[in-house]
């Protein structure tokens, strides 16, 4: 809903209530429809109670007495027709119309704005050519108005303006004819109107130092200043040219002219002599040249100087003389300047000073550098073999036509008996004279070391130098005992020890002395030898070795035993013992138990080495128990055995022996064998019982004579009144060993 809208909506809602009114009144009067207005008709009340006069759609009222028309222009033509507008009220109705400069959107002549249409500016600027030539169209709302383009003034009035309202219209600007500025010319002009162009250049006799040669008409209705500056062409004062004179007229505009003629005393030597003003604004350069006249140098006289104080006038005189190596031969030698300008040619004659040929000297070769004029040189050389004695090895020509004297001798080179180094002895033909060769040899006993051993007569007169070095000879290598040589040459041996040795103290090198002795290497080989030697065990438990170490140092041993035994598999008797020594012989005591088979090693520590030995102990006579018997307290006998334990209880027995005491009993405990046949000597006497020495603790009662089985042997009763032997014997026993 637009604004527009929104205030008809207003309205029809204040005739509403307007018309709430009537039904009030009109129900008093029945026949309603008559009574309506003209402009007014007759409609159904809304509830249906009967009819009622509304007015018509733009008129206003009761709908009976009147129904006058609504001016709805009254509110105003911006509110009900909108921007730009004129409102006009018509009976019953209204329309709209445009304000000048703006025109319907619906491009009809009237509207009413129910439809959306509404006024706009028009755009005038686009009809072409309104403002006129040189016009500027603007576009405003609801008008337009016109400037000027730059170039063009307003004529008949002021900007903006508007051509027909107004009329006033743009002229195009006209500068009139552009002014000249000092010594200048037009050169030609495009017009007179804004834009267009005038150049100048400068009136003849002028030229154009600087500045701008144009002007143009400028929108103001100015010309824009040709800025041209033209100065007259003058060339100065004309150039200088020496010893010269000018004839001229002072006069220095193009065209004038200068002439130069040579000054008294001086002659034209030719060239330009006139020089003119050009356009350029210079004078053109004259090449005219002139000098004054004079004799000049003096003339030149072969193989003479001149003695001479360089003036060249007149008068003036030259004294001529011969050079070095000439002599005055003939003719006058002096010379003057005459008045013709030229010097008068003297006729001196000079000859040269010639030296005769140059000194001989004997065995000299001579060398002559250029003629035998003054100052040349003769240098002499002394011929080979032969040596220069004296200072001066050159003569000169000298001015008297005489050689200098020559302080010169040429000798013959000799160099003397040659001389050998200590050790050598010469081998030499006795020739002395350059390249004689004489040799230095070693003498018996020395070879040559190094260096050379000949010697050439040179032509200085020296013995070429010798170098060489004699050793004296030593003989084969010296030989140390236990040891080998790495390596030797004729001065050096180097030993080492040999296999199975090794060094002890001493140097590895024997160098031949100067003396041809060697002087023998110090070095000890010694017998590398186990630490531990010669090891072996005395009395069946010491053991006792040999220490093979250095000096007095001091060895750790640790000796181990180890003993086993094949009937006691449980058994192991393990020991160590440690100790430390400086002695070259040890011994040491083991505590080893019987019948064990021991194994021991012995470790030196320091040097890391083991010895093993192994030894079998021998079966030693068992511990006999201690037998207690007392006849009395029993009936029977009893034997009590108390014991210790020990380790050969494994194999040991009690055996227990009755002999009835019949005769005088022989009885050898020291075998079994030897009681057997004691045995078999006493047929009384029998075993009574064998008991395993193990299976008994150490305190038992025996028994004699109760009738058991002991160990396979019948305990048999003992005779009452009887007297009886009871052995009792321990025996121990493994394999044959008893
Ligand atoms: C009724 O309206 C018309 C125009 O529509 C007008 O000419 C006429 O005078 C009006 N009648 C009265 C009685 O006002
Ligand atoms: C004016 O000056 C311009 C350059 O500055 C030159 O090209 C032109 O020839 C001049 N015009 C005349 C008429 O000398
Ligand atoms: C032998 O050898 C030694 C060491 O290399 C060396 O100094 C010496 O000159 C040698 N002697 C000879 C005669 O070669
Ligand atoms: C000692 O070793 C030998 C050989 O192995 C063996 O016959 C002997 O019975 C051993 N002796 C002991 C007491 O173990
Ligand atoms: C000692 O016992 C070893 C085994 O341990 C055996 O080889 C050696 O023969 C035995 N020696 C003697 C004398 O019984
Ligand atoms: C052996 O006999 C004595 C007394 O005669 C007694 O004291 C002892 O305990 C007996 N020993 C055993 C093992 O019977």
């Amino acid at each position: 809903m637009n604004e527009r809208n929104r205030r008809m909506l207003m309205i029809n809602a204040f005739l509403l209530l307007i018309f709430s009114a009537i039904p009030l009144w009109s129900q008093t009067v029945r026949n309603v429809c008559s009574t309506c207005h003209v402009n007014a008709t007759c409609e159904d009340k809304p509830d249906g109670s009967g009819k009622v006069c509304n007015c018509k759609y733009g008129f206003v009222g009761n709908g009976i007495h009147f129904c006058q028309d609504k001016d709805e222009c009254q509110i105003g033509a911006t509110k009900i027709c909108g921007q730009h507008t004129t409102c006009h009220n018509t009976y019953g109705s209204y329309y709209c119309t445009c304000l000048a400069g703006y025109s319907p959107s619906n491009n009809m002549a009237v509207f009413i704005p129910n439809d959306g249409t509404h006024c706009q500016d028009i755009d005038e600027c686009r009809i072409t050519g309104l403002c006129g030539e040189g016009g500027l169209c603007r576009n405003l709302e609801g008008s337009f108005d016109c400037s000027c383009h730059v170039g063009y003034r307003v004529h008949n009035g002021s900007e903006p303006f508007q051509p027909q309202r107004d009329g006033a219209s743009c002229r195009v600007v006209d500068c009139g004819q552009p002014s000249l500025v000092e010594d200048t010319v037009l050169l030609s002009i495009t017009g007179t109107k804004y834009g267009d162009m005038a150049s100048f250049g400068c009136d003849e006799g002028f030229v154009w130092r600087r500045g701008d040669n144009s002007s143009v008409c400028r929108a103001d209705g100015s010309w824009s200043g040709a800025t041209l500056v033209c100065e007259e062409i003058l060339c100065g004062n004309p150039p200088l040219i020496e010893f010269t004179e000018q004839v001229w007229n002072q006069s220095s505009s193009p065209g004038s002219t200068v002439l130069y003629l040579c000054k008294e005393g001086f002659h034209s030597n030719g060239g330009y002599n006139v020089s003119i003003c050009s356009n350029n604004g210079k004078w053109t350069s004259p090449t005219l040249s002139c000098q004054e006249m004079l004799c000049g140098d003096p003339p030149v006289v072969p193989h003479t100087a001149q003695l001479w104080d360089g003036s060249f006038t007149f008068g003036s005189t030259a004294t001529y003389y011969c050079k070095i190596g000439f002599y005055h031969h003939d003719g006058s030698n002096v010379s003057v300047c005459a008045e013709n300008g030229y010097w008068t040619l003297p006729d001196i004659l000079c000859k040269e000073i010639i030296c005769s040929e140059p000194p001989f000297i004997d065995h000299a070769n001579m060398q002559l550098e250029g003629k035998q004029r003054v100052g040349s040189v003769v240098y002499y050389q002394c011929e080979e073999g032969y040596y220069t004695t004296g200072l001066r090895n050159y003569s000169e020509c000298g001015e008297n036509g005489l050689w200098q004297d020559v302080d010169l001798l040429c000798e013959e080179v000799n160099c003397g008996p040659p001389t050998c180094l200590p050790n050598t002895k010469l081998l030499w033909d006795g020739s002395s004279t350059p390249g004689s060769v004489a040799q230095c040899a070693c003498v018996d006993g020395f070879y040559q070391e190094s260096g050379n051993n000949l010697s050439t007569c040179l032509k200085s007169g020296v013995w070429g130098e010798i170098s060489v070095k004699c050793k004296a000879e030593c003989g084969p290598v010296p030989f140390l005992a236990h040891s080998e040589v790495v390596w030797h040459n004729r001065s050096t041996v180097v030993h080492r020890c040999a296999v199975g040795y090794h060094s002890w103290r001493g140097t590895n090198m024997s160098l031949c002395s100067g003396s041809g002795l060697w002087v023998r290497a110090t070095l000890k080989c010694i017998e590398i030898k186990p630490p531990i030697n010669q090891l072996r065990l005395h009395n069946g438990h010491c053991l006792e070795w040999k220490a093979e170490k250095y000096e007095e140092d001091t060895e750790f041993y640790k000796v181990i035993y180890l003993g086993s035994r094949d009937y006691l598999k449980s058994f192991l008797d393990k020991g160590r013992r440690l100790l430390r020594s400086k002695d070259d012989w040890l011994r040491v005591c083991l505590k080893l138990l019987p019948l064990t088979n021991y194994s021991i090693s012995i470790t030196a520590v320091k040097a890391r080495f083991t010895a093993t030995i192994t030894t079998n102990t021998s079966l030693t006579v068992p511990p006999s128990p201690v037998v207690y018997y007392t006849e009395l307290e029993t009936p029977v006998p009893t034997l009590r055995l108390k014991r210790s334990p020990n380790t050969l209880d494994p194999i040991s027995f009690y055996q227990i022996f009755v002999l009835p005491v019949e005769k005088t009993l022989l009885f050898d405990c020291s075998s079994p064998r030897s009681l057997n046949s004691s045995i078999t000597q006493s047929p009384a006497e029998y075993m009574t019982a064998q008991l395993v020495v193990q299976n008994l603790t150490t305190d038992v009662n025996f028994t004699v004579g109760d009738g058991f089985l002991y160990g396979g042997f019948y305990n048999a009763p003992l005779e009452s009144g009887n007297t009886y032997f009871i052995v009792l014997r321990v025996i121990s026993q493994w394999k044959t060993v008893s």
